[in-house]
């Protein structure tokens, strides 16, 4: 079958979003027009991020991803076993898929699998190579921000939903937009859901900072390719040897901060619109926020998600959490 065939069970995705690259420029001039500069960390993720992405989950350094996958690998059938019949499988920033997939062959009687994620030309080439691999799965992809209200597809509005969030996605939100983030899926998913989510928790600062800072330097291509996707769809003039990759743990706020230094005083332009950066002022480009078991726990309770089951790799490193959304909460 030639490789742009339609696949009989993939479901062409949704229309981008008209209003993405109009927004995109508005949050740009917002955030570097902030007294601390800022940039949104979903707008890490056009092609070419999604692949420095993927780069940075095979590390040495980056052991997040191989931890959780070798939870799903051990614990994976105790989490299908916990999940309804004829569900639909909703997984919000689904990246490669390597997770879900995982998953899948403990889960054979979904109803479909809707990946939803920003990155509109990843989100479609995985979904087709997903369903090359898992022909007799339905896959609904939804290019989207789920940060916004997401439209699950129609025809699973009867289906019983189970939400799947790995990756600790979710680290990279402040703690209140966390929650109401949870508050959010709940009310996507509808009463009576299971959510699946991925948690890295609080280690020690080397470690974490490693992670952030690996020695081939593929997390600094990809906080700097932040500033390549600006001045290509943005009309700006970033020099790129002039900005420096920064990655820290702060302790009390539990956090790892990405930054890109200004290497020297210089001026840029993004649309026409002047912005001075002083020698050693910077951008702040993603957080990443790591939780305790119960620090996680709280949060998802303050959003209404009742915890019903955690798995952890042995070394404590990362945590996969159960939780079913006990009421629906309108904001
Ligand atoms: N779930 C995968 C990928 C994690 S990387 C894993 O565990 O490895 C984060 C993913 O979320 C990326 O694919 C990115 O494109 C997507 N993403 C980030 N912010 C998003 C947003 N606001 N809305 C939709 N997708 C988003
Ligand atoms: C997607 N997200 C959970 C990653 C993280 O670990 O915060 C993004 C990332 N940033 C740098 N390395 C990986």
């Amino acid at each position: 079958m030639p490789v742009t065939a339609p696949l009989p069970h993939l479901v062409p995705s949704s229309p981008p979003d008209e209003q993405t690259d109009r927004s995109f420029l508005r949050d740009v001039l917002a955030g570097l027009g902030a007294p601390r500069k800022h940039l949104s960390a979903k707008y890490f993720y056009d092609r070419r991020g999604s692949e420095l992405f993927e780069a940075i989950t095979r590390l040495p350094e980056y052991y997040p991803t191989r931890t959780e996958l070798a939870i799903l690998d051990h614990d994976g059938p105790e989490i299908a076993a916990g999940l309804p019949p004829g569900a639909a499988l909703v997984e919000f920033g689904s990246g490669s898929t390597a997770k879900v997939r995982r998953l899948l062959p403990h889960l054979t009687d979904l109803a479909a699998y809707v990946p939803i994620d920003v990155s509109e030309e990843f989100l479609r080439s995985e979904a087709e190579e997903l369903g090359r691999d898992f022909p007799r799965l339905r896959i609904e992809p939804v290019a989207a921000d789920f940060t916004k209200p997401v439209t699950l597809p129609d025809d699973l509005k009867d289906a019983p939903k189970v939400g799947f969030f790995p990756g600790s996605t979710i680290g990279n939100f402040e703690p209140e937009t966390a929650a109401a983030l949870l508050g959010s899926f709940a009310r996507t998913l509808g009463a009576g859901a299971t959510l699946v989510v991925g948690i890295d928790l609080v280690k020690d600062k080397a470690v974490l900072e490693a992670a952030y800072d690996d020695s081939a330097g593929v997390t600094a291509a990809f906080n700097l390719n932040l500033l390549t996707r600006i001045n290509r769809d943005l009309g700006a003039d970033f020099d790129l040897n002039g900005f420096a990759h920064q990655a820290f743990f702060d302790e009390n706020l539990g956090r790892i901060e990405m930054h890109l230094v200004s290497r020297r005083s210089q001026l840029v332009t993004v649309a026409g619109v002047p912005f001075h950066f002083a020698s050693g002022e910077t951008i702040h480009t993603e957080n990443s926020y790591k939780y305790t078991v119960a620090g996680f726990r709280a949060l998802a309770r303050s959003a209404g998600w009742e915890h019903a089951r955690v798995w952890t790799d042995p070394d404590g490193l990362f945590s996969v959490h159960a939780l079913t959304a006990s009421t629906i909460r309108r904001h």
